[in-house]
Formats: structure tokens, C-alpha cells, sequence
């Protein structure tokens, strides 16, 4: 069993400001250690009974949640403006999504059968033996979710886990735990019985040790930074984790693509919700020979962007979630420019919103080129060769996705093949969806697999029944 911290109380509540004007919006509990051992010990409990909940009724309870989110888009979206600055176009494509990905889990696990293997198939076997393989739920699993998403990547937890039979502890992201707990209020509205969700708030700086190491959690499914991923992983012994984290998604921009199309693309892929997305476009490799009309497209892309507090406009570039994200990006920026870096547009703050800003010129020796700044600003490497794209690319110690720009089938397939990421994107901005394609990163982006069905399978185990007929 691994070690099992103490908890230390500090407050006892923590206020939620809204990032876009500082309101105050709310306030969630700084759980006690008893309040997060009730909390555990309450989904431990609803385990057995949950369980053996048919599926076709946990599948039911998961369709009521989707049409619930649906009837409540309006003030979810407004919650998710307010609380993590989006605009009200993603707020509310955010709990659309999310209705359609709780669907599809629903369906999905529906669809998914086990299966029988013969003995005979190996040597010394006869198939009076034979295995009953089924899948079984793994026990508690502890969701931590990110605030860039605190619908979405919560809902792409709970759901899977739920509906194959799971119980789940969820700690929402402090700035998000408002939108955390009203999904939460949701799924319970839609039926789940005591306990079969429970929720534990509290700064993960606080809180965070003592849950991951709570000798009742079975399974850890977190997305949020790698330095907190990392962090995790080194503390936790025998629970299986399934990790998404941080990511410095390359745009390889060839020779032949077509540069209006690539620029419109990346411009899109790297500035929405102001780069706050693991997804986002972080840096542009570009064949020196098309660099510089690429450069022309991207910043006419760039000029189109609507910057500002979404509540009065609709911006795509939005503040950033508070002033020390704001701080590091600002960081990121100075260094780059006090080594050399071209700044083609941007480069201005108002407080935690940064204009959306292009770098040319950027080297190995700038921090920009390797850090992941999850705020408006893409830096550009020239480089000479295809190679020397994928070798830069490579160099990363993220893997999580990449976009590869060109006309040409063959010269894609050969980039695809040599790049070490888990997904990569032709002619396409890197993202996520549609969410039942496989999503994971390699290296420093994660560990395991999500996406509908893979989310599914990481949160279940294997069991075999033998049967011997010969006795
Ligand atoms: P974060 O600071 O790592 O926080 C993520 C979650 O972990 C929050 O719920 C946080 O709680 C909690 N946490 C913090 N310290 C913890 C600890 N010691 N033990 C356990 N939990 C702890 O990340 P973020 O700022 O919310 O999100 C941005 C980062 O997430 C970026 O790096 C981004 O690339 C990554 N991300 C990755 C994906 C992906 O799918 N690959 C998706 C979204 C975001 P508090 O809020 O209370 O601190
Ligand atoms: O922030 C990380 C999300 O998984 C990105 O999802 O590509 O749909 O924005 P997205």
C-alpha cells in the first residue's frame, strides 16, 4: 500500500473570482481530511451496489445527464464564461460536446461484448478448456480535471467511469470547481444513487498528496500539467494511471502546402481560448523557402482575431485564466526577444489578456521554442530540410500531436510515420476530436489512452472465467 499522508487544514473556504473582472462568483469548501475520507469512503461504499446496476440502467441514468446539460446550455455556459473566461461560443459548444460525448460513452459501452478463447489454440490444450474473458468496472477512480475545460474534460472522466460500473471521487480544478460541481449536481439529478459520485474540492497544492495516495483510490484518470503529472506519478505505487498533460504541438509546414489554407489553420489551431489548450498549435516549423510568405497569410489571419473580455464582445483571444499565467507567457515573450526574436504582430498586455503575438526567427536557445507558454503566442523555426523538421519536432520532450502542411500524400505518410507524438494531423490544426478517436500523448504528454472507447477500456480490467469441461 503506498504511503498515506496527513492532511493539514488551511481555510476553510476558498472564493472563486471570475478571471475576466475579478467578481466574485462563488466559494467551494477547503475539505478537512474527514470531509475527503467521507467523501472517499461514501464512493467505496456505493461501489458494490453500483456495480451490479445493469448497464442498460447505468446507460439510461447517462442519457438523462446529456439531455439535462442540453436543457441547462444556457446557464453552463454562462458559469463557463464567467468562470474561465470563455467566449460564448466555446462555453456553449463546450456543454453541447459534452452531451454528445456522454451519449456516445453510453452507447459505446453497450456495444462492447467479451469473449471466449479455446484451449486447443495452444499446444498441449484441448478446448474442453476454455476462458470466459469479461470486463470487469476497476473500483474507486479519483478524476482530477483541468480548468480549461471543467465540463468537457470532467464529463470525459466521470462517464466512462460511471457507466462501466465505477465509482468516482472527482476533484475539480479550483478555478472551475463551480462548473465541476454543477456537472456533478447533474449526473446526480439524473439518477445515481448515493454515493456512486462524490465530489472532494480544495486546492490540489493542499489536498492533492493526501487524495492520490488514499489507500482507497483504485484508479487515477488526470489531465492537467505534466509538472503536476509528473509529480503525481512519482508518489503513487500500484494504481494504475491514465495521464494527459502538457504538450508543444508542432505545425510542419512543407514546401508545396497551401499556405492560405495552412495559415487560416494554425492561426485558428494556436489562438483560440487564447492557446489555452493542450492542443493548441505551440510552434511552427516551416520550410525557409515558403517561410516568408507564410508569415504574410498568418498575420493577415492574425489581424482578424477579435481580442478581448468576451462578456462584451465575441473575442477569441480572452484574458488569460489569472495574472500569474499571464506573468509566464509575458516571461516567455521577453526572453525571446531579448535573444533575437522577430516579433511579427502582438507583443502587448492589459493586465492577464495578451494580444495574440507571432515570433519569427525563433532558435534552440530561446525558451519559447521548448516551453508550453498555454497562452496567445507561436513562435516560428525556419528550418532547411524536411528532416531537420522532424528532428526539431522530435527534440521536444512532449509528444502530444502534430500538424503536417503539403499536397503531397507520400511526403505526409513519410512525416507522420517518423514524428513521436500520439496523434498527428494532416493538413489539419492539431485538436482532440471528434472524441471517439483515440487521444494520448507520448513522452512528457501522458500516459494511457482516453477517447470513448479507450477511456472505457483503461477504466476496466480483464477477467478471465476458465471453464473445464473435461474433468
Ligand atoms: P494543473 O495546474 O496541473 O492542474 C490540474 C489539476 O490538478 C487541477 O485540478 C489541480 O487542482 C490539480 N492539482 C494541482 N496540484 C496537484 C497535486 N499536487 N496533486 C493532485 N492534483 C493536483 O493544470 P491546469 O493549469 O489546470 O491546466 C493546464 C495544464 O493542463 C497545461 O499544461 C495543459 O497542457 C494541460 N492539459 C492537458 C490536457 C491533455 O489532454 N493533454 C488537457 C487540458 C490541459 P487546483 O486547481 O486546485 O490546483
Ligand atoms: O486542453 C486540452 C483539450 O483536451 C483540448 O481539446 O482540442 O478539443 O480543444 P480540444
Amino acid at each position: 500500500m503506498s504511503e498515506h499522508i496527513t492532511l493539514h487544514d488551511t481555510e476553510s473556504t476558498i472564493k472563486i473570482l471570475s478571471p475576466l473582472d475579478g467578481r466574485l462568483l462563488g466559494s467551494v469548501k477547503a475539505m478537512s481530511q474527514e470531509e475527503v475520507d467521507n467523501e472517499v469512503e461514501r464512493a467505496k461504499k456505493a461501489f458494490h451496489e453500483w456495480r451490479e446496476v445493469p448497464l442498460s440502467q447505468r446507460a439510461e441514468i447517462m442519457y438523462k445527464a446529456a439531455d439535462l446539460l442540453i436543457a441547462n446550455t444556457k446557464s453552463l455556459s454562462e458559469l463557463l464564461m464567467l468562470e474561465v473566461g470563455k467566449d460564448q461560443k466555446s462555453a456553449e459548444s463546450e456543454v453541447t460536446r459534452t452531451a454528445d460525448f456522454i451519449r456516445f460513452t453510453a452507447d459505446t459501452a453497450k456495444s462492447i461484448h467479451g469473449e471466449s478463447i479455446q484451449g486447443d489454440n495452444f499446444s498441449g490444450f484441448s478446448k474442453e478448456k476454455f476462458a470466459m474473458v469479461t470486463r470487469e468496472p476497476v473500483g474507486v477512480v479519483l478524476a482530477i480535471s483541468p480548468f480549461n475545460y471543467p465540463i468537457n474534460l470532467a464529463a470525459s472522466k466521470i462517464a466512462p467511469a460511471l457507466v462501466s460500473g465505477n465509482t468516482v471521487v472527482f476533484k475539480p480544478a479550483t478555478t472551475g470547481s463551480l462548473c465541476g460541481t454543477a456537472l456533478a449536481n447533474i449526473f446526480l439529478e439524473a439518477g445515481l444513487p448515493e454515493g456512486a459520485l462524490t465530489v472532494v474540492t480544495g486546492k490540489g497544492s493542499v489536498i492533492g498528496d493526501y487524495i492520490v495516495t488514499h489507500p482507497d483510490i483504485s484508479f487515477i484518470n488526470f489531465t492537467g500539467s505534466t509538472e503536476v503529472g509528473l509529480d503525481i506519478s512519482k508518489k503513487v505505487h500500484m494504481v494504475p494511471l491514465l495521464m494527459e498533460l502538457g504538450g508543444k504541438d508542432a505545425a510542419i509546414v512543407l514546401k508545396d502546402a497551401d499556405l492560405p489554407f495552412a495559415a487560416k489553420n494554425i492561426v485558428a489551431g494556436a489562438f483560440s481560448y487564447s492557446g489555452q489548450r493542450c492542443t493548441a498549435v505551440k510552434r511552427i516549423l516551416v520550410l525557409n523557402e515558403v517561410a516568408d510568405e507564410l508569415i504574410r497569410y498568418l498575420k493577415n489571419e492574425i489581424d482578424k482575431l477579435k481580442v478581448g473580455n468576451p462578456l462584451t464582445m465575441p473575442a477569441e483571444v480572452v484574458p488569460l485564466i489569472n495574472e500569474k499565467a499571464a506573468d509566464f507567457v509575458w516571461e516567455l515573450m521577453e526572453d525571446a526577444k531579448a535573444k533575437g526574436a522577430k516579433m511579427i504582430v502582438g507583443g502587448k498586455r492589459e493586465g492577464n489578456l495578451i494580444y495574440p503575438t507571432l515570433f519569427d526567427e525563433v532558435t534552440e536557445e530561446m525558451r519559447i521554442a521548448w516551453e508550453e507558454p498555454f497562452g496567445p503566442v507561436l513562435p516560428i523555426l525556419r528550418v532547411n530540410t524536411v528532416e531537420e523538421a522532424v528532428a526539431l519536432a522530435n527534440k521536444s520532450e512532449y509528444g502530444l500531436q502534430s500538424s503536417v502542411f503539403t499536397e503531397n500524400i507520400t511526403d505526409a505518410f513519410h512525416v507522420a510515420s517518423k514524428l513521436e507524438v500520439g496523434t498527428v494531423h494532416i493538413n489539419n490544426k492539431t485538436e482532440r476530436g471528434p472524441d471517439h478517436f483515440p487521444f494520448l500523448g507520448v513522452k512528457k504528454s501522458g500516459i494511457g489512452t482516453q477517447g470513448i472507447r479507450y477511456s472505457i477500456e483503461a477504466m476496466t480490467r480483464v477477467k478471465a472465467t476458465v471453464i473445464n469441461l473435461n474433468r
